[in-house]
């Protein structure tokens, strides 16, 4: 059996990507991409999707009155795929408590730094890079972590770490950064199912 993963992006989605090529060269080998939405339209990461065949839709936060509308949308299509495990990749949105208790402690996410430095609300993108470069950090790296109603402040299931080099801009470290995330978070996912095997709770209750 195993466990069906909705992604959730809003672009590039270079690490659905990676999830997608872990699970095809099976090294990610107890999960299955259920679903792909995005909430931009454009996304080039909803358009891979597609070009692979998989489930793929848009659902866009201006055709409904609130976040809330929003992810009871997102919810539905979750249940009509059964879906088990939400993976958040590069998906610009804030999860609403609609979506945490339908999928408690089942929403991952991953982050561009070492958390608990340089998360929270506004820490997207290369303005982490930015405040790790402008303190004079020696590392920096990426993190998978639980989703919780504390934005990047959930529980931590794994990190990888690079070094900051001295002539390093936001994007070359940025860049550095994203190599590792491509092989954290297939790997995290795979222990990650494999704890909710264990436990024999792979299927969502949601569903
Ligand atoms: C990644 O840096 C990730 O850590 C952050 O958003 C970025 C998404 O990149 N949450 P991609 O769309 O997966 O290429």
């Amino acid at each position: 059996m195993k466990a069906r993963l909705c992604i959730l992006l809003s672009g590039r989605g270079s690490n659905f990507q990676a999830i997608h090529q872990a699970i095809l060269s099976g090294n990610l080998n107890n999960a299955i991409i259920g679903l792909v939405i995005s909430n931009k339209a454009d996304a080039p990461g909803l358009q891979y999707a597609k070009e692979q065949g998989l489930p793929a839709l848009s659902i866009r936060r201006k055709d409904f009155p609130d976040n809330q509308a929003l992810d009871q949308a997102v919810l539905d299509h979750l249940k009509t795929h059964q879906i088990d495990v939400v993976v958040l990749a590069g998906y610009n949105r804030i999860i609403s408590p609609v979506l945490l208790q339908a999928y408690p402690q089942r929403i991952l996410n991953i982050h561009p730094s070492l958390l608990p430095a340089y998360g929270g609300p506004g820490m997207v993108g290369h303005k982490v890079h930015e405040a790790v470069l402008s303190n004079q950090e020696q590392h920096s790296g990426c993190t998978v972590h639980i989703v919780t109603d504390v934005v990047d402040g959930g529980p931590i299931l794994a990190q990888a770490t690079v070094p900051v080099l001295p002539n390093d801009t936001p994007e070359s470290l940025a860049e550095r950064v994203l190599l590792q995330e491509h092989q954290l978070y297939p790997q995290t996912i795979q222990a990650f199912i494999q704890r909710l095997v264990a436990a024999n709770t792979e299927k969502s209750s949601y569903v």
